[in-house]
């Protein structure tokens, strides 16, 4: 995916565009460039790196002073990460810009036709064909020509246009990528999510597949690629700014660590019916008697939500005693998966933005399954395709790797778990048992964060080690792989999860002498296996890291190091699992010298195939 920020109005725009792509870099941050229409013509500055080097950039060219432009932080998917490649790009006639967010799937023909018509290409992106298609149809009217374009490209888009024939126009659609217009005081922020927006006006609306948005200073018109007339649905944005600030942490994805126990609570708040033994969740209350009667569960959904929807698996059917699985988004999409009557489909997602979790669901409502979604960015495309849902109600989630997100979404899981068990077979008494235990999770949380320091001693200890191994069992097998993504992901140390006794089936004779191998062996139906385990690894010279029940001494004599968390029922026991991991990950990253929050070859949410 990448950031889109695009203003038109009466104030200077290059501050409000770059202040905006800082807040979306997290998308993206391969490339960045700007674009402004200045006295009728076109302004451009773009680099590779980041926006701090866009920001040197424009200083080195100066002259960025208008009121219409737009920008974009990239995540290259066709075309290396070069200057040539970097957006806007601009066309060969008209004097037109286009930044964009997305794949176009058949740019490769359209990119033959054009070069037929006589168009000079000068990039590998995909996206230059959208400048150069709407150069070739545009006969005086930009909007009509973004219109005509959008008509001929398959694929996934959100971008932005100006043009310098129509200097008081800025023209946005999308398809399948997020965009969002924010309605200021006689101007428009236009932009990829609401954290670039939030900081000028709390009023906006977010475009839906196929709309175009023709904005001037005096208004705007909302209309489809057909150029029928379309109304936006105006709402009023629910962050704040607090929430996407660093508030003096280092990092975002520390913040976002240790607001875990706020995130926890806010998940849980209102949900929790302890007196009468009972789940409320209004989100999916229209659909309860489907969900009682459920004969299949599918959770579907990719990488760290993937690993929830695991953990998810587990306890719908210890405790919901119903039939579920779980699939790769990418997978399910396209094996012709066979969905009987009384199929409930659920997709996992932060974002709720991730291409192929969208078109998995897509493909199971149209074979009939009923479409929830457990998501956290209200609004989002996932969430507007589903038919009900849980909001993980944790806030924004800035740090690429997902830490707060992960939590909260095996929290709403569990509550949804147990929403369709008391449904089904669980007693009020036993419900209300778990949903204390619930309740005491945020303080459970904080005291595991207690021991950050001693994590970080622990961790520096292994920075060396090139390759690790993750394991656990039972509902802690999919927290191993959790820890194992995690660690790659930001300190790119190589390092595999697995079911502990998998070990024994071949991954075995990774072990060498001083190989890191973190267990999760809290108290549990499985610790003696664990045990069994870990002796075996420590037999081979493995050096073994317990996460490990508080007061479990025994484990001291069989381990190098242990990270200690509360005792908690097994169900629920990943919440407070994984925080040790995602600490580990943490230390370990910037040690290492990496950016945490950035890390190499990533983005926030995969947008494209
Ligand atoms: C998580 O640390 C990763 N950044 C990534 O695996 C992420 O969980 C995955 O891309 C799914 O994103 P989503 O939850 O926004 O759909
Ligand atoms: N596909 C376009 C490119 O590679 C856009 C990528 C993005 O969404 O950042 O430039």
């Amino acid at each position: 995916m990448c950031g889109i920020v695009a203003y038109i109005g009466h104030r200077q725009a290059k501050p409000i565009l770059l202040e905006g792509l800082k807040r979306l870099e997290y998308r993206g941050y391969d490339s960045a460039g700007l674009a402004m229409l200045i006295d009728g013509k076109l302004k451009i500055g773009r680099t590779v790196g980041r926006v701090s080097m866009l920001e040197e950039r424009l200083e080195q060219l100066g002259g960025f002073d208008g009121t219409l432009g737009l920008c974009h932080t990239r995540w290259a998917t066709h075309g290396g990460v070069t200057e040539l490649n970097a957006h806007p790009h601009r066309d060969d006639r008209h004097g037109l810009v286009v930044v964009h967010n997305g794949i176009i799937e058949n740019y490769a023909a359209l990119k033959t036709y054009l070069t037929e018509r006589g168009h000079t290409f000068t990039s590998d992106t995909d996206t230059e064909v959208i400048s150069m298609l709407i150069s070739e149809l545009y006969e005086g009217d930009l909007e009509k020509a973004v219109q005509a374009a959008l008509r001929e490209v398959t694929g996934a888009y959100a971008i932005a246009v100006i043009c310098e024939k129509e200097p008081d126009t800025l023209v946005v659609a999308r398809k399948g990528s997020p965009l969002l217009v924010g309605i200021g005081n006689g101007e428009y922020i236009v932009a990829s999510d609401a954290a670039a927006i939030i900081s000028h006006t709390g009023q906006a609306f977010m475009l839906d597949d196929y709309n175009v948005v023709k904005i001037t200073r005096a208004g705007f018109r909302t209309s489809d690629i057909h150029n029928t007339p379309v109304t936006p649905k105006v709402t009023q944005l629910e962050i704040d700014l607090e929430q996407i600030e660093l508030g003096g942490y280092p990092h975002f994805m520390l913040k976002e660590i240790f607001e875990q126990p706020k995130a926890l609570r806010a998940c849980c708040s209102g949900r929790m019916d302890i007196r009468d033994g009972r789940v409320v969740l209004g989100g999916v209350s229209t659909y309860a008697k489907e969900l009682t009667r459920a004969r299949r569960v599918i959770l579907t959904a990719q990488g760290t939500a993937l690993h929830a929807a695991m953990i998810g698996r587990y306890l719908l059917e210890d405790v919901a005693k119903v039939p579920t699985q779980t699939e790769y988004a990418s997978e399910f999409r396209y094996r012709n998966p066979v969905i009987e009557e009384g199929t409930v489909v659920i997709a996992v997602s932060q974002s709720g933005e991730t291409a192929d979790t969208l078109a998995a669901l897509k493909e199971a409502k149209e074979r009939g399954a009923l479409a929830l979604g457990v998501i956290n960015v209200v609004g989002s495309s996932i969430a507007r395709e589903t038919d009900a849902g849980v909001y993980l109600r944790v806030g924004p989630e800035i740090g690429v790797a997902s830490t707060k997100a992960f939590t909260g979404q095996v929290a709403a899981l569990s509550l949804l778990g147990l929403f369709m068990a008391r449904r089904r077979l669980m007693s009020a008494d036993a419900c209300a048992e778990m949903l204390r235990e619930f309740e005491a999770l945020p303080a459970k949380i904080e005291r595991i964060l207690e021991q950050a320091p001693h994590v970080k001693r622990v961790t520096e200890r292994y920075i060396d080690r090139e390759n690790w191994l993750f394991l656990g069992r039972g509902y802690n097998y999919p927290t191993a792989l959790e820890g194992a993504l995690k660690l790659k992901e930001i300190s790119y140390i190589h390092a595999e999860g697995m079911p502990a006794a998998e070990m024994k089936h071949g991954p075995i004779a990774l072990i060498n002498e001083g190989m890191p191998a973190v267990f999760i062996a809290n108290k549990g139906r499985q610790y003696e296996k664990v045990m069994s385990n870990i002796a075996e690894v420590r037999s081979r010279g493995g050096h073994v890291i317990a996460v490990a029940t508080e007061g479990d001494e025994h484990i001291k004599k069989y381990v190098q190091d242990v990270l200690y968390i509360p005792d908690v029922p097994e169900p629920l026991s990943p919440i407070l699992a994984v925080i040790p991991l995602q600490l580990m990950a943490y230390y370990a990253a910037v040690a290492r010298g990496h950016d945490v929050d950035k890390p190499r070859n990533l983005a926030k949410s995969v947008t494209v195939e």
